[in-house]
């Protein structure tokens, strides 16, 4: 990495090197406490990111015996975590050029955590605050690699697959912090739908990992499903997703027959859902024709999402890159927060402490300036 040259660039009273930028993540939108600090090199045009320290407690355990997320207990948890979390990062920490902080999407009571946390440690090191949506970390994601070895370069215009627990969601992406959403889920979000379907089969919050282990087994199995679910919306016109409409056949097939075996309801519902987003992805990529494109949130972790997409775009071009997260950023972390912040700040785009706001609802559309 290029060692840092002094005093490039300013913010009232505040120098940061010009170079290697050191950035503090915080992340606290749902059950994950994440802090990271992160060093950014390389501008808008080559991002290049070193995680120095990566730290996420996650709370699916304490969540699951509810069967998702519960917001009260969730801030609680927030509340306890990022000093025990803080300890573990601080000696990195200390030297940061900025402190980044997750405003939205996400729950409320929890993102006013990670704000207040945000305050308290801006002051003390006396640094600007860049004020990050989630979603944009999710996007930042798939520049960050554990090894810390050569990171993808993204070319735009780039088209982007956001799957989360909380979103669905084409974006067109013209450059960073330029965003337009192409399509969204006029109800559940995909990660919301494998949750609620492993909750039909019985299994463990978070349910996405289950029904995708089962969904394996039942596919090792047999090579064709007997079964098959509705593919909602995928005839539509428009980019948009539904997935409420196929948890409801889930539920309804389950309650016909109590007797139907787990894994291979989980494999036809692994495929029902799978086929849509790659569809819709598809459609977005003739419309749209991306120079690269990023598959990224939670739901990016799933294998047979992965390759269905593989096959998809290999068909349409074999040069097309698709770019995922590192199996250990595909779900919520500060790294990527910190990345995302990257974007920001490098065009001094800072927000003061007063201004801060969680926002629950939160688009990752670009206002215009
Ligand atoms: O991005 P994320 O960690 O949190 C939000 O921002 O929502 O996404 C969490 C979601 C959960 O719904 C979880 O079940 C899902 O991602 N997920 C998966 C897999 N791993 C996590 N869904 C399907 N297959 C997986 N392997
Ligand atoms: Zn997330």
């Amino acid at each position: 990495m290029k060692s840092p040259k002094i005093g490039d660039f300013l913010f009232p009273g505040i120098m940061i090197q010009r170079g290697v930028m050191r950035i503090l993540g915080i992340e606290t939108s749902c059950d994950e406490t994440a802090l990271a600090v992160v060093d950014a090199d390389g501008g808008l045009r080559r991002p290049q990111f070193r995680i120095a320290v990566n730290g996420v407690a996650s709370q699916a355990k304490l969540h699951a015996k509810f069967g998702g997320v519960v917001p009260n207990l969730a801030k609680r948890e927030h509340e306890k975590m990022l000093p025990f979390l803080w300890k573990k990062v601080q000696h990195m920490a200390r030297n940061a050029d900025v402190v980044a902080v997750t405003v939205g999407p996400g729950l409320e009571p929890c993102l006013w955590q990670g704000i207040q946390f945000a305050e308290t440690t801006a002051k003390k090191l006396q640094k600007p605050i860049v004020a990050v949506n989630h979603m944009e970390g999710h996007l930042a994601s798939v520049l960050l690699s554990v090894e810390n070895d050569q990171q993808p370069t993204i070319s735009f215009p780039a088209l982007a697959l956001l799957v989360s627990g909380g979103h669905t969601e084409l974006v067109g992406m013209k450059q960073w912090r330029n965003y337009t959403i192409l399509g969204e889920t006029a109800d559940d979000a995909a990660g919301e739908a494998f949750d609620k379907v492993a909750r039909l089969l019985g299994l463990p919050y978070p349910g996405g990992p289950e029904v995708s282990r089962l969904a394996k087994e039942a596919r090792k199995r047999r090579a064709q499903s007997e079964l098959t679910f509705p593919r909602p919306m995928i005839h539509s016109r428009n980019l948009n997703f539904s997935f409420s409409g196929l948890k409801t056949a889930v539920l309804y097939a389950l309650q016909k027959n109590p007797r139907l075996d787990a894994a291979d309801v989980a494999r036809a519902f692994e495929d029902a859902a799978v086929e849509v987003l790659v569809a819709k992805a598809m459609t977005a990529v003739r419309q749209e024709k991306p120079k690269t494109i990023l598959v990224a949130g939670g739901v990016s972790a799933n294998r047979h999402l992965r390759d269905e997409m593989e096959c998809a775009v290999q068909k349409y071009d074999v040069r097309l890159p698709v770019l995922y997260p590192d199996p250990a950023f595909t779900g919520d972390n500060a790294a990527m927060i910190a990345a995302a912040a990257y974007f920001h700040a490098v065009k001094k785009k800072f927000t003061k402490p007063e201004l801060l706001k969680a926002e629950g609802r939160l688009s990752i559309e670009t206002k215009k300036r």
